[in-house]
């Protein structure tokens, strides 16, 4: 059987501002997940404080802040079979220089302080960070999507 799961995935201020929201979007479509939510918005300080509540008090906490307020973001929802895992494998580790060679970080970021992409790392946080960002009546998820529609198959052989 393979878990269904929701995940909150952002292209922080520096990939808005560099032009590479249609390059990361269309890594995660290309893999098979479904986009059921995506708006464009600057985040409050509320929102980053809320965002980022499990780094409150570590050096970077202000300068990451800070960050994510920098500019727009891209905030989105994408739903898909261990979606969670497969969004991180899909962006590589943190620092970009230890991310493998092929992953959003490492193809297209320098430093970890500016690592263009965020999401979220377990069922929890992904819940939490989706409502946060999006009301429930936002999320569009009555649409087939071919990827999820083969895999439904298969758990049902
Ligand atoms: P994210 O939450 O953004 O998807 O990234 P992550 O899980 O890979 O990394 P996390 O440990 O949650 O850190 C959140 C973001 O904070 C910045 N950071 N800076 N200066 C530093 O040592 C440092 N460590 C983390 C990064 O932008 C990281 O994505
Ligand atoms: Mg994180």
């Amino acid at each position: 059987m393979h878990s269904e799961q929701r995940t909150f995935i952002a292209v922080k201020p520096d990939g808005v501002r560099r032009g590479l929201v249609g390059e990361i979007i269309s890594r995660f479509e290309k893999k098979g997940f479904k986009l059921i939510a995506i708006k464009m918005l600057d985040v409050s300080q509320e929102q980053a404080e809320a965002h980022y509540a499990e780094h409150k008090g570590k050096p970077f906490f202000p300068r990451l802040i800070e960050y994510i307020q920098s500019g727009p973001i891209v905030a989105m929802v994408w739903k898909g079979y261990d979606v969670i895992a497969g969004a991180r494998q899909l962006m590589g580790s943190t620092n970009p220089l230890d991310a493998q060679v092929g992953t959003i970080r490492a193809d297209l970021a320098l430093v970890k302080e500016y690592n263009v992409v965020h999401g979220s790392d377990c069922v929890e946080s992904a819940e939490r960070e989706i409502n946060i960002y999006f009301k429930p009546e936002e999320l569009c998820d009555e649409y087939e999507n071919m990827a999820e529609t083969v895999i439904e198959q298969l758990d049902e052989e």
